[in-house]
């Protein structure tokens, strides 16, 4: 139906890429996405036990080259120092010749050099047009432009002026939009901009096939877009969250010690880690049913998310709605 860099390069049916959660998008739900013929994402993070990683990208590979007409499947790599696993699971990824990467927070370059050798593509986060030239000229394959108000490390700038922006810049490099899109209406509005799809999370959490709790998938469904606040407590670099009383309790702020060794040089790697570390237990405990200590990421595009639905009707709602907004013609 409709036709993108996004669907063209990855011979998917909608420009949508399920993007990579920490602690939500696992396999069932990468392999929902590719039978809803999108692009399904997942955090290597999320596979941190010893051969879990391995054992998983062997499980998609077989499930793409058993089925037919299926979307396809990508990692996220957090490519900063801080992270003590980005080499090994690179490599990892690497032997299992994943098809598709998004990498995020730090340097792409080594990502970019090994999975061009087998043909896979390398799309990048970015926020501003000086870190968009930076991987442009590393050679990466497309940018996700993270604006305002998405889930996780939004950025700072409205996807209305970052979009365009960087069309006018990158005129024939795919531009994926990200952050608050969870309508067909949104992603023609992206679309518009001169996107060539969107990369969405929040919506996927509020799914049936998302390994959380319910009571996270219903905050979600109940939150509205004032309630989602940006926090540091959770890696040192802002992050949106659902404004539970756990989060309000403990504050949004790190404290002036905090922010003296995340700056030290000396200190800034192994705390940075440390933080990590701290924040992502927290979040480990905050997914699973009956923790009251809640601190549950999600993006303001909550607003328009009233049920828990299954990865296939959330896609075909994308295209019906998209399809609705686009024969409206309203301007
Ligand atoms: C629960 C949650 C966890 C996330 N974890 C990661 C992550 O591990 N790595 C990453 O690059 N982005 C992460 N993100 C950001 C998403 O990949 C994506 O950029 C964002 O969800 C898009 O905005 P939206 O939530 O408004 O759709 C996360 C987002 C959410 C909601």
């Amino acid at each position: 139906m409709i036709s993108t860099k996004l669907t063209t390069l990855f011979n998917i049916e909608m420009p949508i890429i399920m993007a990579p959660m920490f602690l939500v998008s696992d396999s069932n739900m990468v392999k929902a996405a590719m039978k809803s013929k999108i692009i399904g994402t997942f955090p290597t993070l999320n596979y941190r036990k010893e051969g879990e990683l391995d054992s998983i990208l062997k499980e998609l590979n077989s499930f793409k080259n058993e089925i037919e007409d299926l979307g396809t499947y990508g990692v996220n790599l957090i490519t900063q120092k801080s992270n003590p696993l980005y080499k090994k699971h690179l490599n990892i990824c690497i032997k299992n010749k994943v098809p598709f990467y998004i990498t995020s927070l730090g340097n792409p370059k080594e990502v970019i050099e090994k999975a061009h050798k087998y043909g896979a593509k390398v799309f990048c986060d970015v926020t501003n047009l000086k870190h968009a030239q930076k991987v442009f000229s590393l050679g990466a394959d497309g940018i996700i432009a993270v604006g305002q108000g998405a889930g996780g490390h939004a950025g700072p700038n409205p996807l209305h002026i970052l979009i365009p922006s960087l069309k006018q810049k990158f005129k024939d490099f795919p531009i994926i939009a990200a952050g608050g899109i969870s309508t067909g209406n949104g992603l023609h509005s992206v679309l518009v901009l001169g996107a060539d799809g969107a990369s969405v999370g929040t919506r996927f959490i509020a799914s049936h096939e998302a390994p959380v709790s319910q009571e996270y998938k219903d905050a979600v469904v109940n939150a509205k877009s004032e309630d989602i606040v940006m926090t540091e407590r959770i890696s040192g670099t802002p992050s949106t969250i659902i404004n539970t009383s756990y989060a309000k309790k403990i504050g949004y702020k790190q404290s002036w010690f905090e922010k003296l060794l995340s700056k030290n040089k000396k200190t800034k790697k192994y705390f940075k880690m440390l933080i990590q570390l701290k924040g992502m237990k927290k979040l480990e405990k905050s997914v699973v049913p009956g923790n009251y200590k809640n601190l549950w990421i999600a993006g303001k595009s909550v607003e328009f998310i009233n049920d828990i639905l299954s990865i296939k009707k959330i896609t075909q709602n994308f295209k019906n709605e998209l399809e609705e907004s686009i024969k409206s013609n309203r301007f």
